[in-house]
């Protein structure tokens, strides 16, 4: 018989404050409840996430989402197995929110406490809401993040490339602040490309030259700044068909960079693992969108992997997922006393070189 195991977990790393409960029996994975109270609307007036504000906003939201969560599940906190928590990588004020409220949490229900690395979480998504088995590979494109990992165990992740600078979600997000569409920007630019020509501007498509997988956003962005720049220079400001077609262009030379460096990613997967049905999983908030999907599927297919893209809920930050990379983690034996500290950088793969670039922006992994 599987022993049951039920799991809070916590997650405050970035932008969302989230807590969540998930069990694991003989019936297989379980989410309980899913809270996550975003913060958009804080964030919107600077177009990115002020981690100033971040931080308070978690330290005065954790309690009220982790009652929410008990709620919702219909437990107390004495009927959990453990309290996991994001703690790291991510920004230093909301990690330490997180893990303080989580310590409180132990000592007072003396329940035990497991940190857990919120790209592990990540990570290991698939596993909870679709049972995939050890190895697979999945490409993490996020707002703060872009890599591939071949995932051999809970604990175990090889990344096979990585951005150098910045992530796609990133310069999503500045596109949309240029041309004045909002934030966050990654749904709102992919709406206004529906009406553009992704052939007008021709963007770079950056390392495609250079073999490997690892990747680079931030000349793009600048790209795209150049050629609304020339626009405004010859006619004094961007029409609504010009912004159409800037988006459009943008999105095609993300999508064509990211399905060449995964047909590179699952090759290289392929030739580690050998594995017999491979799986080709994404996760992040990129991964909504609906050209870069249907790329990755066609790169999937043509690579002779399976594509699992887990329900977008759980494939944006939550605390499921944390909860599930804690239970993993505590079925193995692993927990955490109260010296858990907050790491704001913590590579899933340590033996992995650290990528350039990666000291700027603290929240790189
Ligand atoms: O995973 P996520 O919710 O948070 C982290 O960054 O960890 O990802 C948010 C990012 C933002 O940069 C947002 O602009 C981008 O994902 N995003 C998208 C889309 N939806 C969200 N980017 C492109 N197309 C989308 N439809
Ligand atoms: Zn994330």
């Amino acid at each position: 018989m599987t022993k049951t195991h039920t799991v809070l977990g916590l997650e405050s790393s970035c932008d969302d404050t989230a807590a969540a409960i998930v069990r694991h029996s003989g019936h297989g994975p379980e989410i309980l409840s899913s809270v996550v109270w975003g913060q958009n609307e804080l964030h919107a007036d600077f177009g990115g996430v002020v981690p100033e504000i971040a931080a308070r906003a978690h330290a005065e939201r954790l309690d009220i989402c982790v009652e929410r969560a008990l709620q919702e599940a219909g437990l107390e906190l004495t009927d959990v197995d453990a309290i996991a928590v994001t703690s790291g990588p991510g920004l230093i004020g909301g990690v330490l929110s997180g893990v303080m409220c989580a310590k409180g949490l132990s000592v007072g229900s003396g329940k035990p406490l497991v940190g857990v690395n919120h790209l592990a979480g990540h990570a290991l998504t698939p596993r909870m809401t679709d049972s995939v088995a050890f190895p697979y590979l999945m490409l993490l494109v996020s707002g703060g993040h872009c890599q591939f990992l071949a995932v051999l165990g809970h604990n175990q992740f090889k990344r096979l490339g990585g951005t150098i600078d910045d992530a796609p979600g990133e310069a999503f997000d500045k596109t949309a602040k240029l041309l004045g569409l909002g934030y966050p920007g990654g749904p709102l630019v992919e709406q206004e490309a529906r009406n553009g020509d992704p052939a007008r501007f021709n963007l770079p498509r950056p390392l495609l030259d250079r073999p490997g997988q690892d990747m680079s956003f931030s000349g793009l962005k600048s790209a795209l700044r150049r050629a609304c720049d020339l626009i405004v220079a010859e006619k004094s400001g961007i029409t609504k068909q010009d912004r159409a077609d800037l988006c459009a262009s943008f999105q095609m030379a993300v999508a064509d960079t990211l399905a060449e460096k995964t047909r590179r990613a699952c090759h290289v997967f392929q030739e580690m693992t050998k594995a017999q049905s491979p799986v080709l999983t994404v996760a992040g908030g990129v991964a909504a969108n609906t050209v870069i999907r249907e790329r990755l599927q066609q790169v999937a297919d043509e690579a002779g992997f399976a594509y699992l893209a887990p329900p977008l809920q759980f494939c944006t930050d939550n605390a499921a997922m944390i909860a599930w990379a804690g239970l993993e983690k505590l079925r193995d034996g692993g927990v955490d006393d109260l010296s858990l500290s907050a790491r704001p950088r913590w590579p899933l793969d340590q033996t992995a070189a650290p990528m350039l670039g990666s000291g700027k922006k603290g929240a790189k992994a």
